[in-house]
């Protein structure tokens, strides 16, 4: 099955990726799908698991060979992983894509995520200190892939959703 995403979207863990996926692909009658739920399927267990018995290069391997798949047979929303493009592969594999970042602020995104355990990066003793230093690694990465970028602090689901139809 070949196919081209119609959008892409990246962010920081709390921006709204998988959220907005669903609510766009919704609105636009088309297919959505999420890199994460990929490899959790591939896999046969939960993300947590796999970062905690066979650690994050092992996760980051599987999320490389999701991400290729996806884009190579995906032509309806895609969603990744916050960390999908820490790889200099991934962000290559995504030039020349549709890919939106959804940007979220430290205070949001440590509010959004509550620090979830189903986030294993995020626990930690200082949340907020470690969601400050993952946006100061990433936004310029999220930033180098992305051709489009809505700010999803202050927005309703619905209004990403309006501001991407919007631009495509
Ligand atoms: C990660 C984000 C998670 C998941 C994994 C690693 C990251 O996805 O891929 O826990 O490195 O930021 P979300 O961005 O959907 O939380």
């Amino acid at each position: 099955m070949a196919g081209r995403p119609l959008v892409v979207l990246v962010g920081a863990p709390g921006a709204g990726k998988t959220t907005v996926a669903a609510a766009l692909s919704r609105r636009l009658g088309v297919p959505f799908r999420d890199t994460d739920r990929d490899i959790e399927k591939a896999a046969g267990r939960d993300i947590p698991d796999i970062f905690t018995n066979d650690g994050e290069a092992a996760f980051r391997a599987l999320e490389t060979q999701a991400l290729r798949t996806a884009l190579a047979e995906h032509d309806g929303i895609l969603s990744l992983g916050g960390g999908a493009i820490l790889a200099e592969e991934n962000r290559r594999a995504l030039s020349g894509h549709a890919v939106i970042h959804l940007a979220v602020s430290m205070n949001q995104g440590v509010r959004r995520t509550g620090m979830a355990a189903n986030r294993p990066l995020l626990v930690g003793i200082n949340p907020r200190a470690t969601f400050k230093t993952l946006l100061t690694a990433r936004v310029p990465l999220y930033q180098e892939v992305s051709v489009f970028e809505v700010n999803t602090d202050l927005l309703a689901v619905d209004q990403v959703v309006d501001a991407i139809a919007a631009w495509l």
